[in-house]
């Protein structure tokens, strides 16, 4: 074998991986979920809790499901089990699998529905239909597209669909150049967009909204909605980064590359505040509106900017696209374990995992129409009382964003950091620095998995 040929043959191999899993964390976490929630949670003080979660819990359980995943080279809950046998340890890590595995079916659900507003905003964007619209206006196409169960179903369907053709054909055709040119077209798109948020006048009263905390306002919840977030965004705590962290050649370093798809994953997040939030501002916009925060402001954005059809046409395709990356990241566990356990062709497997999201997402599609009033109990407690709830998709997005991924996250943190021998962690991970590996196995037997647990007992004011 000539060295060149193994040279090339590594880079090519951890090439995929940063696509693969930087398509994977880049979706509609960054550019939907990280505004409306920031702006739900009073901006600065959100902000940099979240960049601090990113950090000190997001890289290094990144690097530790990463890990596994190259360790193990089967679906998450196959992993599990090896692995758990391979150490001597309970059958009973399966289930971090499982959790992981149902986490990932709730968020496809409603994932894909979004996704379908996405797509929708395709076609008002290409046919002008932004064009002369203000606040008022762009509120109203929004509500409209809401109001109707049967268009919001067809864009849903037509997301789903689209999933499970890649799915079907093997997660790794076509992504490699799908991710290629998206992440530099969504950048450039992003720096446009930012670039006219500047030049509205309000920039400053954006920027101010992001980055300048006031942490008199913070509860455990806002604590809580910035670890869920980190979670989310990258991806992390169901096995869709596992899984991908069997393309991860044996001699790339997990270090290194988990750090280039956290940093491109942020950078996107902030780019999208940047160019959202001043538009918020200058039209006069609520921050703390919800789920439709970028689906009124940037349609503003692209009605007033010179070239704003292609513009906006090209940024809600980009945004199609990286959902659907990170979709199929979604689906791959699931479906890998039917190949795997249940002998499923491919397309069949993907074909049941896709029909199962599917119709979980019609709870989603109705919960902004005809299931719009919320749904749960009140607590009467010392304080007041306090209504726990909301309509599917809310609970849906709480539970598995707030809940599911951090525990899976906590798991996996326990698993590599307490239960694995220092031995197999090591040779693994294969840091060259000793110095990065003790200050990453630290934070990971301790920050990490403490960070979390206190944050969980903080939402519910236990301290
Ligand atoms: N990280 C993706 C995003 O930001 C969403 C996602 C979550 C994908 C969990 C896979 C697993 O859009
Ligand atoms: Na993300």
């Amino acid at each position: 074998m000539s060295s060149q040929n193994l040279i090339h043959g590594e880079w090519s191999s951890k090439l995929v991986f940063i696509l693969a899993a930087t398509g994977s964390a880049v979706g509609l976490g960054n550019i939907w979920r990280f505004p409306y929630i920031a702006g739900e949670n009073g901006g600065g003080a959100f902000v940099l809790i979240y960049l601090a979660c990113i950090l000190l819990i997001g890289l290094p359980i990144m690097m530790a499901e990463v890990m596994l995943g190259r360790r193990g080279r089967r679906s998450p809950i196959n992993t599990m089990l090896v692995l758990a046998r391979a150490e001597g340890l309970s059958r009973y890590w399966g289930l971090l699998g499982w959790l992981g595995m149902l986490a990932g079916f709730l968020i496809l659900s409603f994932y894909s529905v979004i996704a379908g507003w996405a797509l929708a905003y395709i076609l008002h964007a290409g046919t002008n239909s932004f064009s002369g619209l203000d606040a008022g206006g762009v509120q109203r196409l929004f509500s409209d597209l809401l109001a109707d169960p049967y268009r919001l179903l067809f864009w849903h369907t037509l997301f789903m669909a689209l999933n499970i053709w890649v799915v079907s054909r093997g997660v790794r055709s076509g992504l490699e150049q799908a991710v290629r040119f998206l992440m530099p077209g969504l950048l450039l798109l992003l720096l446009v967009l930012v670039a006219y948020a500047i030049s509205s006048g309000h920039f400053g009263d954006g920027f101010r909204f992001l980055f300048r905390p006031d942490f008199s306002q913070v509860t455990g919840d806002t604590i809580l909605m910035a670890m869920g977030q980190s979670f989310f965004t990258l991806s992390l705590g169901m096995g869709a980064i596992m899984i991908y962290g069997s393309y991860l050649n044996r001699q790339a370093s997990i270090a290194k590359t988990s750090a280039m798809v956290v940093t491109a994953d942020t950078l996107v997040a902030i780019l999208a505040g940047l160019a959202i939030f001043p538009i918020v501002f200058a039209s006069g916009l609520a921050a703390g509106q919800g789920p439709g925060l970028i689906f009124v402001t940037l349609p503003l954005a692209f009605a007033q900017m010179p070239a704003g059809v292609l513009f906006g046409t090209l940024f809600f395709i980009l945004l199609g696209m990286a959902a659907w990356t990170s979709s199929i990241s979604l689906m791959e566990p699931a479906t890998a374990y039917l190949v795997e356990n249940r002998k499923l062709s491919r397309p069949m497997a993907a074909f049941a995992v896709g029909g199962v999201g599917w119709l979980l997402g019609v709870g989603t599609v109705l919960s902004f129409n005809l299931w719009s009033s919320p749904i749960g109990l009140t607590l009467s407690l010392p304080g007041g009382s306090v209504f726990i709830g909301g309509t599917i998709f809310d609970m849906l997005d709480y539970l598995t964003s707030n809940i599911m991924l951090p525990l899976g996250g906590l798991f996996i943190a326990l698993f590599v950091g307490w239960r694995m021998s220092l031995q197999s962690v090591q040779d693994e991970l294969g840091l060259k620095s000793v110095w990065i590996f003790k200050a990453w196995y630290h934070v990971l037997r301790f920050a990490a998995p403490v960070g979390i647990f206190l944050v969980f007992l903080k939402a519910v004011n236990l301290i």
